[in-house]
């Protein structure tokens, strides 16, 4: 026959939980900030878009060799989104300049300003062609390849259209917030 006695509360229950309470409280205000760091929340107000900007010189106008060097916006505070890339640069990564150029051969490229070897903005060496990194020495052709390391990977495109008129391009990018 079952025991139809009603269990009493006793003191050491009453105990038994508030210290359980305790610890769990303890243990969870201590955690919260590792889990805030571990989980951030999501930023607010950024989103990708299209960011035109206005080049120094029109692509159609550049010779063989020739580059442009642009900025990513600061107001909004812009910045641009690597297309592909290897070494410290990857697809989806940011960039906050680029050059518009035309290689040796009349092809047009348009590149983040990130050094693949540690992510330097390179530099535009007008006298031999080439895109120079000043951290380690690495220099690239004017398509992007690598000329000499200890870059391990091509510079990285950026995704681009043109724009409105023939001094404008438009680079896929993020705003990163006001
Ligand atoms: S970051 Fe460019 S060579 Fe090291």
């Amino acid at each position: 026959m079952a025991d139809s006695t009603p269990r009493r509360f006793t003191r050491r229950t009453f105990l038994g939980w508030w210290m359980a309470s305790l610890l769990t409280s303890t243990v969870v205000v201590g955690l919260a900030p590792i889990l805030v760091f571990l989980w951030p929340a999501p930023p607010k107000g950024q989103k990708k878009t299209a960011i035109p900007i206005t080049l120094d010189k029109a692509i159609t106008e550049l010779s063989p060799g020739d580059a442009v060097k642009f900025d990513a916006p600061t107001s909004p505070n812009s910045a641009f989104i690597m297309a592909n890339g290897g070494g410290d640069n990857a697809p989806g990564d940011l960039a906050f300049g680029g050059f518009a150029c035309k290689d040796q051969k009349g092809g047009t490229h348009v590149f983040a300003i990130n050094c693949s070897h540690l992510g330097c903005p390179i530099g535009l060496n007008t006298t031999d062609k080439t895109f120079d990194c000043p951290c380690h020495g690495s220099r690239f052709y004017m398509d992007g390849t690598v000329k000499h390391g200890p870059a391990p990977a091509p510079l990285s495109d950026l995704s681009w259209k043109p724009g409105g008129d023939p001094k404008t391009i438009v680079v896929d990018g993020i705003i990163l917030g006001f």
